[in-house]
């Protein structure tokens, strides 16, 4: 711990993810003593799945920035690392989650939204923000549906990813302030046809791809065409997909 006020000791779970290590980034750039916690972690090994090296990596920290993404035991997981930041004494605990979980039935939503009562309930003081998907997902996603050629067939849907460095510097401003609860979404700049996104994707790829849209059946399909995973009001974040794709990323 620091006897500078200013100077936070702060805990980044998934501190080597693609969210949780530009939070890192952006932390000690600003002059915090910062701790990236995860399995492969050299210094700060923790296993969220068992509690592994919890407390000795939460021992004396002001802050938790929870980044890791344990899919098997999501909620489980959260609340052992709840659990034990409330008994380190952390005095506040920043949450990153996604926007439209209660309107999109799938399951790992399901688990994003109960992990969510998990912070708001767990008597540690939270901010919860709550991101589009990032622009690595998106392109991880079409890369995989251009696979084959001649075609691109990709379901309808209405989305909006956004750059991972703007959630995490909006993270970051809220993770060093005082806890607030639920605070605004934060989208990408555009929201768009994944058809659109697609075209992007295969001519900054160099891809001939002829992209089709499809209908897809089912309740998550629906939300999805409805844009329900998308927060039009706060298309906040600047970079668009196409800059992502132009940084060769
Ligand atoms: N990706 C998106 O588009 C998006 C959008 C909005 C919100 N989010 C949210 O942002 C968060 C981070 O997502 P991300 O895409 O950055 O994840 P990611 O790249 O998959 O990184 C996951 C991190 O969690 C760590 N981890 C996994 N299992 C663990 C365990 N058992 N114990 C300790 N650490 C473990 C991993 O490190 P080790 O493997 O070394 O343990 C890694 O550092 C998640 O809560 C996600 O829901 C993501």
């Amino acid at each position: 711990m620091s006897d500078d006020p200013d100077v936070k000791t702060v805990v980044v779970t998934g501190g080597t993810g693609t969210l949780g290590r530009v939070v890192v980034e952006l932390l000690e750039a600003r002059g915090h003593a910062v701790r990236a916690v995860s399995r492969s972690s050299p210094r700060w090994p923790v296993d969220l799945g068992t509690g592994t090296g919890l407390a000795t990596a939460l021992q004396g920290a002001d802050v938790v920035v929870h980044c890791a993404n344990v899919p098997k035991g999501l909620v489980e997981s959260t609340r052992r690392l709840l659990t034990a930041a409330g008994a380190a004494g952390v005095r506040h605990f920043a949450h990153i989650s996604i926007v439209g979980i209660e309107d999109v039935p799938i399951g790992y939503y399901r688990a994003k939204l109960a992990e969510e009562r998990v912070v708001e309930e767990s008597g540690v003081p939270w901010t919860l923000l709550r991101a589009t998907q990032f622009h690595e997902l998106a392109a991880t996603m079409l890369g995989a549906l251009a696979r084959v050629p001649p075609l691109m067939v990709v379901p309808v849907a209405r989305v909006q990813p956004v750059e991972v460095r703007e959630v995490a510097a909006r993270l970051v401003d809220l993770a060093v302030a005082e806890p607030a609860g639920r605070v605004d979404d934060f989208g990408g700049p555009e929201v768009r046809t994944m058809a659109d996104f697609a075209a992007s994707y295969a001519a900054a790829r160099g891809l001939k791809r002829r992209i089709v849209s499809l209908r897809l059946p089912g309740k998550a399909f629906r939300a999805l065409r409805e844009g329900r995973g998308t927060t039009p009001e706060h298309a906040d974040g600047k970079v668009a997909f196409e800059e992502f794709l132009a940084a060769g990323k």
